[in-house]
Formats: C-alpha cells, sequence, structure tokens
C-alpha cells in the first residue's frame, strides 16, 4: 500500500524513539537510522501505510521523510535536559525496563521520575491530538508512553487509541511492587485495544488490572470505569520480504564473501545485541569459554563474531555492564588467541542493516539468548536472511520470540553448561535437520510479517 492510496483514517504513530537522529547540515538535513526493535519495525510499517509519527527529537518541528515523495511525517518533539534525565534514564529506563524484564535488583524507584514521566506523557498526548483529527488512529508504543492514552481519552472521549507494549509484562507479584501502578494500569486501559507478544504478557497484565486496580476482565476484555479495552497477543513481525530480498543481493554477498575471507573457513557463530544486561551477553561469553575448554580441538576452528551497540550509556547500570563485558572478552581472547585466531572478534559500535544481513548470511550459528526479552527481532532477521534453509538458529526461551520459533535450539541462558552443549550441538548439527528447522522457522515469519502484524491491528480497531 502507498502514502497515496492510503485508506482514511490516517494514522498517528506515538513513541518516544523515532527512526531517525536528524543533523542540520549545509545541504540541508542528514538522516541517521537509530536501533531498536521498535523502530526496526515500526518504519516499514508506517512507510507502507503512510502517516505521522511522533516521536523525541531534535530539531522541533515536521519533517517529510524521505524528504521528496514522502511516505510518511516524521514530528519531533523537544524534550529539556532535565525531562531526559527524569523521564528517560529515570522512570523508563531505571524503573519500568528493569521491573518489566524481572530485573527486581537494578529497579529504582524516584518519586521526582514519576512526576516528570506524568508531564512528559502529557506532553506527548498533547502533541498527538493536535496531529490527530478525530477519525484518525492514534498508535501509542511502549512503556516510555504508558501514561500518555489516557490523557488522550480525557481530552478526546471518542478517540480511536491503540497502544502495544513491546516488553514483557512482568508477573502481579513484581508488578505490585511498581508505586505508581494503578496510575500505569489507568493509563493503558484507556486504550480500545491494547497489544503484547505474547499470551504470558497479555495474562500478566490482566491479572494486574483485576487484582491491583480491580478492573474486570471477561477473555480478553478489560472493563474499568466504564471503558472497555481489548487486551491482544500478536508477536510483532519484520519486513521478511525486503530482508530476504536484501540477503539475496549482489552487495550482500559480496559482503558475505569479505567477512568469510576475512574469519576464515571455519564457522562462524554471531550474537548481534544492543549493549544491554538484559541480552545475557556476559553469559554467552562465559558459555563460549567453557565450550573453548571443553573442545582443545575446535581452538583455531570457530569465531563468535559478537556486535554490541552502545544503549542508554548515561545509566550506571549498562555502563558496569559494559565494563564486565569488555573485561570478559579481554579475558577469554587473552586466555585462547594462538597470535592468528581469536576465539572472539568483538565489535562496539552500531552496524547499518545491510551489513547485518550480511553477517547473518555468513553465519552458521546465529546465538540469541537474551536473559529476558519482550520479542527479540534479531532471531527472526537471522532466519529470514538464511535463503538457502541452512544454519542454526540458539534462542533463549526467555525471548518472546521462542513461542513463534520452537524448532530453535532452546536453551536456558542462565545455565552456562547448557549454553556450551547447545552451542556445541549448532555447531555439529547435520545438514538435514538444520534445514527441516530453519524451513519452519521462515515460513511462520513470512507469513507473520509487519504487514501482517499492522493490519491485524488496524482490522481491530476498526471493528471497534
Ligand atoms: N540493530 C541494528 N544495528 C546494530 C544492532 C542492532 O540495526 O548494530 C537492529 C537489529 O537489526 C534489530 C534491532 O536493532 O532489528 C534490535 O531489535 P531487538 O528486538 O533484537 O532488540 P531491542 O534492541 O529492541 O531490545
Ligand atoms: C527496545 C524498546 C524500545 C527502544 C529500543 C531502543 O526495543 O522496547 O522502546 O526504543 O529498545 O532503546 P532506546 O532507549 O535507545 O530507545
Amino acid at each position: 500500500m502507498t502514502a497515496k492510496s492510503r485508506p482514511r483514517p490516517g494514522l498517528v504513530i506515538v513513541s518516544n524513539r523515532g527512526p531517525y537522529r536528524l543533523y542540520v547540515t549545509k545541504r540541508g538535513l542528514k538522516r541517521e537510522r537509530t536501533v531498536g526493535g521498535l523502530v526496526t519495525s515500526v518504519l516499514p510499517m508506517l512507510e507502507h501505510v503512510g502517516g505521522v509519527w511522533i516521536a523525541w527529537g531534535e530539531p522541533e518541528g515536521r519533517f517529510p521523510i524521505p524528504p521528496r515523495r514522502s511516505k510518511f511525517e516524521l514530528q519531533h518533539l523537544r524534550l529539556e535536559p532535565e525531562q531526559v534525565r527524569r523521564y528517560y534514564h529515570g522512570l523508563s529506563n531505571s524503573a519500568l525496563w528493569p521491573l518489566c524484564h524481572s530485573f527486581l535488583g537494578r529497579v529504582r524507584y524516584t518519586p521526582s521520575d514519576w512526576q516528570c514521566y506524568e508531564q512528559v506523557n502529557g506532553l506527548f498526548a498533547h502533541a498527538a491530538l493536535a496531529a490527530a483529527g478525530p477519525d484518525d488512529v492514534i498508535w501509542v508504543h511502549d512503556y516510555q508512553l504508558g501514561r500518555m492514552p489516557q490523557y488522550v481519552r480525557d481530552a478526546r472521549p471518542s478517540a480511536r487509541l491503540l497502544g502495544f507494549w513491546h516488553i514483557p509484562f512482568p508477573s502481579v507479584e513484581l508488578f505490585a511492587t511498581f508505586p505508581w501502578r494503578q496510575r500505569l494500569l489507568e493509563g493503558l486501559l484507556a486504550c480500545d485495544v491494547l497489544g503484547f507478544h505474547i499470551p504470558a504478557y497479555a495474562g500478566n497484565f490482566i491479572a494486574a488490572a483485576v487484582e491491583l486496580l480491580g478492573a474486570r476482565a471477561d477473555g480478553d476484555q478489560v472493563a474499568w470505569r466504564g471503558w472497555t479495552t481489548r487486551v491482544k497477543a500478536r508477536p510483532i513481525g519484520i519486513d521478511f520480504a525486503a530482508i530476504a530480498r536484501t540477503a539475496a543481493s549482489p552487495p550482500a554477498q559480496k559482503r558475505a564473501q569479505e567477512w568469510r575471507a576475512a574469519i576464515g573457513q571455519h564457522p562462524i557463530v554471531l550474537g548481534v545485541e544492543r549493549m544491554d544486561y538484559t541480552k545475557g551477553i556476559l553469559e554467552r561469553l562465559n558459555a563460549m569459554e567453557v565450550l573453548l575448554e571443553r573442545r582443545p580441538d575446535w581452538h583455531g576452528k570457530v569465531t563468535l563474531i559478537q556486535i554490541v551497540t552502545p544503549s542508554r550509556t548515561e545509566v550506571p547500570t549498562y555502563q558496569q555492564k559494559k565494563r564486565e563485558v569488555d573485561e570478559a572478552v579481554g579475558r577469554i581472547n587473552g586466555r585462547f588467541s594462538d597470535g592468528v585466531w581469536s576465539p572472539i572478534r568483538y565489535f562496539c559500535r552500531s552496524f547499518s542493516i545491510d551489513e547485518l544481513i550480511a553477517l547473518y548470511r555468513t553465519a552458521e550459528v546465529a546465538l540469541v539468548t537474551p536473559l529476558r526479552d519482550g520479542l527479540n527481532l534479531v532471531a527472526k532477521e537471522y532466519v529470514a536472511a538464511r535463503l538457502n534453509n541452512d544454519g542454526v538458529l540458539v534462542l533463549s526461551e526467555f525471548a518472546g520470540a521462542a513461542q513463534q520459533l520452537p524448532e530453535a535450539v532452546l536453551v536456558n541462558p542462565y545455565s552456562i553448561d547448557d549454553m556450551a552443549t547447545a552451542i556445541e550441538g549448532a555447531l555439529t548439527m547435520p545438514i538435514d535437520e538444520q534445514r527441516r528447522r530453519m524451513e519452519a522457522m521462515r515460513a511462520r515469519i513470512q507469513a507473520q510479517d509487519i504487514d501482517w502484524w499492522a493490519q491485524e491491528f488496524l482490522n481491530d480497531i476498526q471493528r471497534g
């Protein structure tokens, strides 16, 4: 669907993180893609459907993207440094993120951060109300904007409001520790339709609404103060066709050959993620170390390419985890390198999606082993890029994607020994078994792609 043939009503996407960093240069605005699962999926969706995307960013204003023959408009909302500190680094990333990923020990609940979260959610609501006509759909994304739906509903009771929570929703026992739990639940229950990736998160949310707020639930419908919200579980998709197309392109083939030449003719194991304590990077490195202890015959014959993209670098828990990962890479390489071969090739920077696709093509094994993850798109991207149906995905049981990809080699990332065994199994898996598993995964990821996901939610709200 092109922006021109876009059906009325229109779509207003609202999220904290926008798809691009914009820089004013002498030659006009320069764009740089931001990194994260939300942007990866929502960007192709809005390119296909058209509409407006409101997000935090500078310069303030509305920009057609791309500038000529635009597919959608990006509206930037500027935040003050104090708001960034309290609403984003504070409440969003030092309270809700660790809480929802079940890292209670890392949680910091600060009342002034909550006040600022409420205030910034109000700013986003104001911008959305100004951008959306009465029939337009406002689609609010993720944990940074949990209060926003209610502000929109209070100002415009007839608003058509979709919400999607991209991270896990924790058990009632954990969520009960959140000091502003009722306000947050009420905020989200102002949506007409509220989505989560998997039934377990949707179930936890419904249980929290019933037990902590006193809402009434009937199947997937939750009623609170005269308003009914439909709660859906639907895992977000990727732009499968675009990834498969890029993977088949001559530049990707050439780049894959260059990686192969640089690493050598032995198996490559790949890890790609933002530098985040939820991603289990340290545990994975420890598993590689155990594997190398067990298999001296593999020294010189397997390489882990580990990409960690800097993320939330102002938050102390992220700084600490980065130091631990750096140290572990140094220790393992120091222990096993032979001067020519190093077991770990470590990159601390952001890679473009095209570069990642070349790597997905090249790597015999992908290690996606988060300690907890709402879904995980890297797992899906690896599967989409394996055009010959070979390759092995080692996937954490605690990633939402495991529900959709049971043919992956599923592991418990807290058990270092089990992970070492899983990597060993992946590296020795017969080709027939690789193909059987990969074919099944590719078929599902292709059928449940981003267009499927978006259309299902948009249908839900049209049915209203
Ligand atoms: N990604 C990227 N460049 C990088 C690292 C990651 O473009 O250097 C992309 C990756 O392709 C994926 C997304 O960032 O689409 C990460 O999404 P995921 O769901 O795996 O995790 P999140 O970062 O959202 O927690
Ligand atoms: C996860 C979150 C997103 C977030 C992304 C990147 O995918 O669900 O909301 O945008 O991580 O994190 P950042 O803090 O840089 O936006």
